[in-house]
């Protein structure tokens, strides 16, 4: 995607070292970190330099790489060390353990074939995204307002994202479409990175506090929904940024389409139902405290609560297959049930 007129992926690597954008420092400065070991690609994933479903797959396929390339003599130990680290800093996404697994496999036959086999997990998430993005473009109609939480654009993934990516398309294609941005306690993804993205491709959005959803739907003013997901499981039930499952509620209460939008690399075929999803539990801090940067570019964080108070903060929730319309995947719209999801997965193999 274009940032101040030139192209960049959200990661990629150079030589052995993984550089990504930092999109803690978004959108105040634009800057991109270098990770030149897999514990420090592994710590910029658990810090949220880098994060988003896809973004943290290719992390992961890459710090496997790294990982394998500084394994000396002990190898199968360090390895099996350093994938549990690796898989220790995000546990509800899906596409970190496929990435892991999949640079664990190649890994046996030589180091450079886990660098290429990284390189393939993160052009495949170039390929799927855009994808999902043709497809969930038939969604759109002209003048649609649509509704997304969370980031699940570009920034989340390699390229495109998931749930921007058919915003994008339509758009590109002449639509004129318009975008509420679920602000997204306590991180504010929507607020920082989703409308940071919107506002650098000239697509009309605002940003809406978490607690404004159910009102806007209730005048009338949104007409679709689309979001990301982290970890799909094979029932159809998603596991998404936290609060995604109130706006599918609000949704299916006022009648409007609630997509899934994710690639096949965010399903997990070996989880049989939300239940089984591990949620990720954050430090409490990020309620207690925001931090963002005053005009004068100096940063600050600054206590939001009462002093004195604790904070739970789950990161994730799960939405029920019933709740969703659709799933947006890279071979088409599915229904959120087994049979489709089986269906999905046969001729899908390692690209
Ligand atoms: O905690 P994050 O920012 O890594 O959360 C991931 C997400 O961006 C969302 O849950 C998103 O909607 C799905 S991933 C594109």
């Amino acid at each position: 995607m274009l940032v101040q007129g030139k192209n960049y992926k959200t990661i990629w690597m150079d030589g052995t070292s993984v550089f990504m954008i930092e999109q803690n420092k978004l959108p105040f400065s634009f800057e991109i970190f270098e990770c030149k070991t897999y514990q420090e690609t592994c710590l910029a994933i658990k810090n949220m330099t880098v994060r988003g479903a896809g973004a943290i797959g290719a992390a992961a396929g890459y710090a496997m790489a790294q990982a394998y390339l500084a394994a000396a003599a002990e190898k199968e130990s360090f390895i099996t060390k350093a994938k549990a680290e690796i898989e220790a800093t995000r546990p509800t996404a899906r596409n970190l353990f496929y990435a892991t697994e999949r640079v664990l496999r190649a890994g046996k036959i030589s180091v450079e074939n886990a660098f290429t086999e990284a390189e393939k997990i993160a052009d495949k998430d170039i390929r799927d995204t855009r994808a999902i993005g043709a497809f969930g473009n038939e969604l759109i109609k002209d003048k649609a307002r649509i509704l997304t939480h969370c980031n699940a654009g570009w920034l989340a993934f390699v390229d495109y994202g998931t749930a921007l990516s058919p915003i994008y398309t339509a758009f590109n294609q002449g639509k004129e479409v318009f975008v509420y941005v679920s602000e997204t306690r306590p991180r504010g993804q929507g607020a920082r990175l989703t409308a940071w993205e919107l506002h650098q491709a000239g697509i009309r959005h605002t940003i809406i506090a978490d607690n404004a959803a159910a009102s806007l739907m209730a005048q009338g003013k949104i007409d679709l929904v689309i979001v990301g997901a982290d970890r799909i499981a094979a029932n159809g039930d998603t596991a998404n940024k936290i609060g995604t499952l109130d706006r599918a509620i609000l949704s299916n209460f006022f009648n409007i389409p609630f997509y899934v939008a994710a690639p096949s690399s965010t399903f997990d075929t070996e989880c049989n139902s939300g239940n089984e999803i591990i949620i990720e539990e954050r430090s409490q801090n990020e309620v207690l405290f925001q931090e963002g940067m005053d005009e004068n570019g100096k940063w600050h964080k600054i206590r939001v609560s009462s002093p004195g108070s604790s904070a739970c903060n789950p990161a994730f929730d799960i939405t029920p297959a019933q709740l969703i319309t659709g799933i947006i995947t890279e071979k088409g719209i599915i229904i959120p049930d087994k049979a489709a999801i089986v269906e999905l997965f046969k001729g899908i193999k390692n690209e």
